[in-house]
Protein backbone atom coordinates (compact mmCIF):
# COMPACT_ATOMS: atom_id res chain seq x y z
CA UNK A 1 0.00 0.00 0.00
CA UNK A 2 1.34 3.52 -1.13
CA UNK A 3 -0.06 7.02 -0.08
CA UNK A 4 0.32 9.35 -3.28
CA UNK A 5 -0.42 13.09 -2.32
CA UNK A 6 -1.27 14.91 -5.68
CA UNK A 7 -1.92 18.57 -5.93
CA UNK A 8 -3.26 20.17 -9.20
CA UNK A 9 -1.00 22.62 -9.68
CA UNK A 10 -3.13 24.58 -11.74
CA UNK A 11 -5.57 24.82 -8.87
CA UNK A 12 -4.91 26.00 -4.94
CA UNK A 13 -8.54 24.68 -4.13
CA UNK A 14 -8.09 21.05 -5.79
CA UNK A 15 -5.88 18.63 -3.62
CA UNK A 16 -6.79 14.70 -3.85
CA UNK A 17 -5.29 12.42 -1.91
CA UNK A 18 -5.24 8.71 -3.05
CA UNK A 19 -4.27 5.36 -1.08
CA UNK A 20 -4.77 2.56 -3.06
CA UNK A 21 -2.55 -0.16 -4.16
CA UNK A 22 -0.34 1.42 -7.08
CA UNK A 23 0.48 -0.88 -10.33
CA UNK A 24 3.64 -0.84 -11.43
CA UNK A 25 5.04 1.85 -13.36
CA UNK A 26 6.45 0.04 -16.25
CA UNK A 27 5.91 -0.85 -20.16
CA UNK A 28 7.52 -4.25 -19.86
CA UNK A 29 5.15 -6.28 -19.64
CA UNK A 30 7.58 -9.45 -18.88
CA UNK A 31 8.28 -7.96 -15.54
CA UNK A 32 4.34 -8.67 -14.49
CA UNK A 33 3.35 -11.86 -13.18
CA UNK A 34 -0.02 -12.46 -14.43
CA UNK A 35 -1.27 -14.98 -12.71
CA UNK A 36 -0.54 -13.46 -9.22
CA UNK A 37 -2.66 -10.46 -10.34
CA UNK A 38 -5.46 -13.02 -10.04
CA UNK A 39 -5.21 -14.22 -6.23
CA UNK A 40 -7.75 -13.29 -3.98
CA UNK A 41 -5.23 -14.75 -0.98
CA UNK A 42 -5.73 -13.19 2.14
CA UNK A 43 -8.77 -11.12 1.33
CA UNK A 44 -11.82 -10.75 3.25
CA UNK A 45 -14.64 -11.15 0.55
CA UNK A 46 -18.12 -10.50 1.73
CA UNK A 47 -21.25 -11.82 -0.36
CA UNK A 48 -24.53 -11.65 0.24
CA UNK A 49 -26.53 -14.19 -1.06
CA UNK A 50 -24.17 -16.52 -0.32
CA UNK A 51 -26.35 -19.40 -0.05
CA UNK A 52 -27.64 -19.03 -3.95
CA UNK A 53 -27.38 -21.02 -7.04
CA UNK A 54 -25.06 -17.78 -8.14
CA UNK A 55 -23.94 -16.77 -4.77
CA UNK A 56 -22.64 -20.48 -3.93
CA UNK A 57 -20.57 -20.24 -6.96
CA UNK A 58 -19.39 -17.36 -6.00
CA UNK A 59 -18.18 -18.47 -2.63
CA UNK A 60 -16.37 -21.59 -4.25
CA UNK A 61 -14.47 -19.50 -7.00
CA UNK A 62 -13.08 -16.95 -4.35
CA UNK A 63 -12.32 -19.58 -1.57
CA UNK A 64 -10.62 -21.81 -4.31
CA UNK A 65 -8.49 -18.32 -5.27
CA UNK A 66 -7.47 -17.78 -1.43
CA UNK A 67 -10.13 -15.53 -0.12
CA UNK A 68 -11.64 -15.54 3.27
CA UNK A 69 -15.39 -16.02 2.05
CA UNK A 70 -17.84 -14.48 4.40
CA UNK A 71 -21.22 -16.07 3.77
CA UNK A 72 -24.40 -13.89 4.42
CA UNK A 73 -27.58 -15.24 4.00
CA UNK A 74 -30.77 -14.87 5.32
CA UNK A 75 -30.91 -17.24 8.56
CA UNK A 76 -33.44 -20.07 7.04
CA UNK A 77 -30.35 -20.28 4.58
CA UNK A 78 -28.30 -21.15 7.47
CA UNK A 79 -25.05 -19.39 6.21
CA UNK A 80 -23.00 -20.38 9.15
CA UNK A 81 -23.38 -24.22 7.50
CA UNK A 82 -22.06 -23.76 4.23
CA UNK A 83 -18.90 -21.61 5.40
CA UNK A 84 -18.48 -24.52 7.58
CA UNK A 85 -17.58 -26.73 4.71
CA UNK A 86 -15.88 -23.81 2.78
CA UNK A 87 -13.06 -23.85 5.42
CA UNK A 88 -13.12 -27.72 6.17
CA UNK A 89 -12.35 -27.45 1.78
CA UNK A 90 -10.07 -24.77 1.01
CA UNK A 91 -8.63 -23.93 4.97
CA UNK A 92 -8.80 -20.65 4.68
CA UNK A 93 -10.86 -18.97 7.37
CA UNK A 94 -14.72 -18.18 6.51
CA UNK A 95 -17.45 -17.44 8.50
CA UNK A 96 -21.57 -17.42 7.95
CA UNK A 97 -23.53 -14.54 9.70
CA UNK A 98 -27.03 -13.91 9.13
CA UNK A 99 -28.20 -10.88 7.34
CA UNK A 100 -31.45 -8.96 6.67
CA UNK A 101 -29.98 -6.72 4.20
CA UNK A 102 -33.16 -4.54 4.01
CA UNK A 103 -32.41 -3.61 7.80
CA UNK A 104 -29.69 -1.27 8.37
CA UNK A 105 -28.88 -2.93 11.77
CA UNK A 106 -28.53 -5.87 10.61
CA UNK A 107 -25.91 -4.96 8.01
CA UNK A 108 -24.09 -2.81 10.59
CA UNK A 109 -23.86 -5.84 12.58
CA UNK A 110 -22.34 -7.65 9.52
CA UNK A 111 -20.16 -4.91 9.33
CA UNK A 112 -19.00 -5.36 12.84
CA UNK A 113 -19.01 -8.95 13.21
CA UNK A 114 -16.51 -9.00 10.37
CA UNK A 115 -13.92 -6.55 11.45
CA UNK A 116 -13.95 -8.50 14.82
CA UNK A 117 -13.10 -11.49 13.12
CA UNK A 118 -10.64 -10.62 10.42
CA UNK A 119 -9.81 -6.70 11.18
CA UNK A 120 -10.66 -5.75 7.67
CA UNK A 121 -13.21 -5.87 4.55
CA UNK A 122 -11.74 -6.27 0.94
CA UNK A 123 -14.49 -7.22 -1.07
CA UNK A 124 -17.98 -6.91 -1.10
CA UNK A 125 -20.42 -8.65 -3.37
CA UNK A 126 -24.35 -7.97 -3.23
CA UNK A 127 -25.77 -11.53 -4.42
CA UNK A 128 -29.02 -11.29 -2.74
CA UNK A 129 -32.30 -10.90 -4.57
CA UNK A 130 -35.91 -11.01 -3.65
CA UNK A 131 -37.48 -13.97 -4.99
CA UNK A 132 -41.34 -12.66 -5.31
CA UNK A 133 -40.24 -12.02 -8.99
CA UNK A 134 -41.24 -15.69 -9.66
CA UNK A 135 -44.16 -14.97 -8.61
CA UNK A 136 -45.29 -13.44 -12.26
CA UNK A 137 -47.92 -10.61 -11.95
CA UNK A 138 -49.07 -8.96 -14.77
CA UNK A 139 -48.53 -5.37 -14.34
CA UNK A 140 -51.78 -4.04 -14.64
CA UNK A 141 -52.41 -5.86 -11.14
CA UNK A 142 -48.97 -5.66 -9.10
CA UNK A 143 -49.75 -4.93 -5.70
CA UNK A 144 -47.75 -1.97 -3.92
CA UNK A 145 -46.82 -4.95 -1.14
CA UNK A 146 -44.67 -7.07 -3.97
CA UNK A 147 -43.01 -4.05 -5.85
CA UNK A 148 -42.21 -2.47 -2.20
CA UNK A 149 -40.52 -5.99 -0.90
CA UNK A 150 -38.65 -6.28 -4.68
CA UNK A 151 -37.42 -3.01 -4.40
CA UNK A 152 -36.56 -3.01 -0.94
CA UNK A 153 -34.44 -5.97 -0.65
CA UNK A 154 -33.07 -5.46 -4.33
CA UNK A 155 -32.16 -2.08 -4.49
CA UNK A 156 -32.45 -0.89 -0.76
CA UNK A 157 -30.48 -3.96 0.29
CA UNK A 158 -27.64 -2.79 -2.13
CA UNK A 159 -27.12 0.51 -0.84
CA UNK A 160 -27.22 -0.36 2.73
CA UNK A 161 -24.72 -2.89 2.31
CA UNK A 162 -22.65 -0.65 -0.05
CA UNK A 163 -23.16 2.19 2.36
CA UNK A 164 -22.01 0.55 5.70
CA UNK A 165 -19.42 -1.85 4.40
CA UNK A 166 -18.48 0.27 1.01
CA UNK A 167 -17.96 3.31 3.31
CA UNK A 168 -15.24 1.42 5.65
CA UNK A 169 -13.58 0.67 2.90
CA UNK A 170 -13.47 3.93 1.11
CA UNK A 171 -12.47 5.06 5.05
CA UNK A 172 -9.38 2.86 4.59
CA UNK A 173 -8.60 3.48 1.27
CA UNK A 174 -8.99 0.37 -0.92
CA UNK A 175 -11.86 -2.16 -2.16
CA UNK A 176 -14.06 -3.76 -4.82
CA UNK A 177 -17.05 -3.79 -4.72
CA UNK A 178 -19.06 -5.91 -7.10
CA UNK A 179 -23.00 -5.83 -7.64
CA UNK A 180 -25.55 -7.55 -9.16
CA UNK A 181 -27.91 -6.35 -11.60
CA UNK A 182 -29.64 -8.26 -14.24
CA UNK A 183 -30.14 -8.42 -18.31
CA UNK A 184 -33.67 -7.08 -17.62
CA UNK A 185 -31.91 -3.95 -16.25
CA UNK A 186 -29.78 -3.51 -19.45
CA UNK A 187 -32.76 -4.64 -21.64
CA UNK A 188 -36.51 -5.32 -21.52
CA UNK A 189 -37.19 -8.76 -21.02
CA UNK A 190 -38.65 -10.43 -24.11
CA UNK A 191 -42.36 -11.68 -23.42
CA UNK A 192 -42.22 -14.67 -25.94
CA UNK A 193 -39.56 -16.34 -23.75
CA UNK A 194 -42.21 -17.38 -21.12
CA UNK A 195 -44.88 -18.38 -23.67
CA UNK A 196 -46.09 -21.96 -22.29
CA UNK A 197 -44.37 -21.58 -19.23
CA UNK A 198 -45.46 -20.42 -15.91
CA UNK A 199 -42.78 -18.14 -15.61
CA UNK A 200 -42.42 -13.98 -16.19
CA UNK A 201 -39.95 -11.54 -15.23
CA UNK A 202 -42.67 -8.50 -14.01
CA UNK A 203 -41.55 -4.97 -13.51
CA UNK A 204 -40.72 -4.63 -10.27
CA UNK A 205 -37.16 -6.58 -10.50
CA UNK A 206 -36.49 -4.92 -13.84
CA UNK A 207 -36.80 -1.12 -12.30
CA UNK A 208 -34.89 -2.64 -8.90
CA UNK A 209 -31.95 -4.00 -11.12
CA UNK A 210 -32.30 -0.65 -12.81
CA UNK A 211 -31.86 1.65 -9.97
CA UNK A 212 -28.55 -1.45 -8.95
CA UNK A 213 -27.04 -0.61 -12.19
CA UNK A 214 -27.17 3.30 -11.69
CA UNK A 215 -26.06 3.71 -7.85
CA UNK A 216 -23.26 0.91 -9.27
CA UNK A 217 -21.78 3.72 -11.52
CA UNK A 218 -22.74 6.46 -9.12
CA UNK A 219 -20.55 4.66 -6.89
CA UNK A 220 -17.57 4.10 -8.81
CA UNK A 221 -17.13 8.13 -9.55
CA UNK A 222 -17.96 8.79 -6.00
CA UNK A 223 -15.35 6.36 -4.85
CA UNK A 224 -12.81 5.91 -7.42
CA UNK A 225 -10.09 8.79 -6.12
CA UNK A 226 -10.95 6.62 -2.16
CA UNK A 227 -9.24 3.50 -3.88
CA UNK A 228 -13.05 1.39 -4.30
CA UNK A 229 -13.36 0.41 -7.59
CA UNK A 230 -17.72 -0.50 -7.76
CA UNK A 231 -18.20 -2.83 -10.21
CA UNK A 232 -21.07 -5.23 -11.77
CA UNK A 233 -21.76 -8.56 -13.32
CA UNK A 234 -25.05 -9.24 -15.35
CA UNK A 235 -25.65 -13.12 -15.09
CA UNK A 236 -28.42 -14.42 -17.55
CA UNK A 237 -30.29 -17.35 -17.29
CA UNK A 238 -28.56 -19.51 -15.35
CA UNK A 239 -29.76 -23.01 -15.14
CA UNK A 240 -31.51 -23.76 -11.91
CA UNK A 241 -33.66 -27.29 -13.17
CA UNK A 242 -36.15 -25.51 -15.30
CA UNK A 243 -38.62 -26.58 -16.53
CA UNK A 244 -38.00 -27.89 -20.57
CA UNK A 245 -40.52 -25.58 -22.28
CA UNK A 246 -38.51 -22.49 -20.92
CA UNK A 247 -35.17 -24.06 -21.91
CA UNK A 248 -36.03 -24.65 -25.35
CA UNK A 249 -37.62 -21.01 -25.57
CA UNK A 250 -34.27 -19.90 -24.18
CA UNK A 251 -32.09 -21.75 -26.31
CA UNK A 252 -33.96 -20.05 -29.18
CA UNK A 253 -33.36 -17.10 -28.37
CA UNK A 254 -30.04 -17.20 -27.12
CA UNK A 255 -26.85 -16.82 -29.68
CA UNK A 256 -25.33 -19.37 -27.79
CA UNK A 257 -28.46 -21.43 -27.66
CA UNK A 258 -28.40 -22.70 -24.53
CA UNK A 259 -28.52 -21.48 -20.71
CA UNK A 260 -25.52 -21.07 -18.68
CA UNK A 261 -24.54 -22.22 -15.20
CA UNK A 262 -23.23 -20.47 -12.33
CA UNK A 263 -19.86 -21.64 -12.35
CA UNK A 264 -19.34 -20.22 -15.73
CA UNK A 265 -20.62 -16.35 -13.87
CA UNK A 266 -18.22 -17.19 -10.97
CA UNK A 267 -15.32 -16.21 -12.70
CA UNK A 268 -15.94 -13.21 -13.70
CA UNK A 269 -16.10 -12.41 -10.08
CA UNK A 270 -12.17 -13.28 -9.62
CA UNK A 271 -11.22 -11.28 -11.93
CA UNK A 272 -13.22 -8.28 -10.63
CA UNK A 273 -12.16 -8.41 -7.12
CA UNK A 274 -8.69 -9.12 -8.27
CA UNK A 275 -6.06 -6.89 -8.95
CA UNK A 276 -6.41 -8.36 -12.47
CA UNK A 277 -8.96 -5.27 -12.87
CA UNK A 278 -6.96 -2.65 -11.24
CA UNK A 279 -8.32 0.08 -13.83
CA UNK A 280 -11.46 -1.09 -13.86
CA UNK A 281 -14.59 0.90 -12.06
CA UNK A 282 -18.15 1.45 -13.00
CA UNK A 283 -18.47 -1.90 -15.77
CA UNK A 284 -20.88 -3.67 -15.99
CA UNK A 285 -19.74 -7.19 -17.21
CA UNK A 286 -22.26 -9.17 -19.36
CA UNK A 287 -22.18 -12.98 -18.97
CA UNK A 288 -25.22 -13.33 -20.82
CA UNK A 289 -24.04 -15.75 -24.29
CA UNK A 290 -24.94 -12.66 -26.28
CA UNK A 291 -28.52 -12.37 -25.89
CA UNK A 292 -27.66 -8.56 -25.64
CA UNK A 293 -25.63 -8.14 -28.41
CA UNK A 294 -28.50 -8.91 -31.24
N1 LIG B 1 -30.19 -16.73 -11.83
C1 LIG B 1 -30.16 -15.95 -12.91
O1 LIG B 1 -30.35 -16.40 -14.05
C2 LIG B 1 -29.89 -14.47 -12.76
C3 LIG B 1 -29.88 -13.66 -13.90
C4 LIG B 1 -29.61 -12.30 -13.77
C5 LIG B 1 -29.38 -11.78 -12.52
N2 LIG B 1 -29.39 -12.60 -11.42
C6 LIG B 1 -29.12 -12.01 -10.12
O2 LIG B 1 -28.03 -12.70 -9.52
C7 LIG B 1 -28.18 -12.70 -8.10
C8 LIG B 1 -28.15 -14.14 -7.58
O3 LIG B 1 -29.16 -14.87 -8.22
P1 LIG B 1 -29.48 -16.37 -7.83
O4 LIG B 1 -30.07 -17.02 -9.02
O5 LIG B 1 -28.29 -16.97 -7.18
O6 LIG B 1 -30.62 -16.15 -6.75
P2 LIG B 1 -31.10 -17.11 -5.58
O7 LIG B 1 -32.53 -16.81 -5.37
O8 LIG B 1 -30.69 -18.52 -5.83
O9 LIG B 1 -30.25 -16.59 -4.33
C9 LIG B 1 -30.56 -15.39 -3.70
C10 LIG B 1 -30.10 -15.46 -2.27
O10 LIG B 1 -30.47 -14.24 -1.62
C11 LIG B 1 -30.91 -14.56 -0.32
N3 LIG B 1 -31.79 -13.52 0.21
C12 LIG B 1 -33.11 -13.32 -0.09
N4 LIG B 1 -33.61 -12.32 0.63
C13 LIG B 1 -32.59 -11.85 1.41
C14 LIG B 1 -32.51 -10.85 2.39
N5 LIG B 1 -33.57 -10.09 2.71
N6 LIG B 1 -31.33 -10.64 3.02
C15 LIG B 1 -30.25 -11.41 2.71
N7 LIG B 1 -30.27 -12.39 1.77
C16 LIG B 1 -31.43 -12.62 1.14
C17 LIG B 1 -31.63 -15.89 -0.47
O11 LIG B 1 -31.76 -16.58 0.76
C18 LIG B 1 -30.74 -16.62 -1.48
O12 LIG B 1 -29.77 -17.42 -0.86
C19 LIG B 1 -29.52 -12.00 -7.83
O13 LIG B 1 -29.29 -10.65 -7.53
C20 LIG B 1 -30.26 -12.12 -9.14
O14 LIG B 1 -31.21 -11.10 -9.31
C21 LIG B 1 -29.65 -13.93 -11.52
Amino acid sequence: MLRILLANPSSLFLENTFDMDTPQRTTNASEIDFRRKFELKDKVVVISGGCGLIGRAFCEAVAQFGAHVVVADIAAAQPAIFAKELQAKHGNKCIGIDLAVEDKVSVTKLRDEIIASFGSIDGLVTAHQNKTHLIFEPFESVSEANWDKVVEVNLKGTFLLCQVLGSYMAEKGSGSIVNIPSTYSVVAPNQNLYKGTNMGCPAAYSASKGGIDALSQYLASYWAAKGVRVNMITPHGVWNKHEDQFEKNFANFSPMQRMSYNHEVAPALVYLLSDASSYMTGNNMLVDGGWTAW
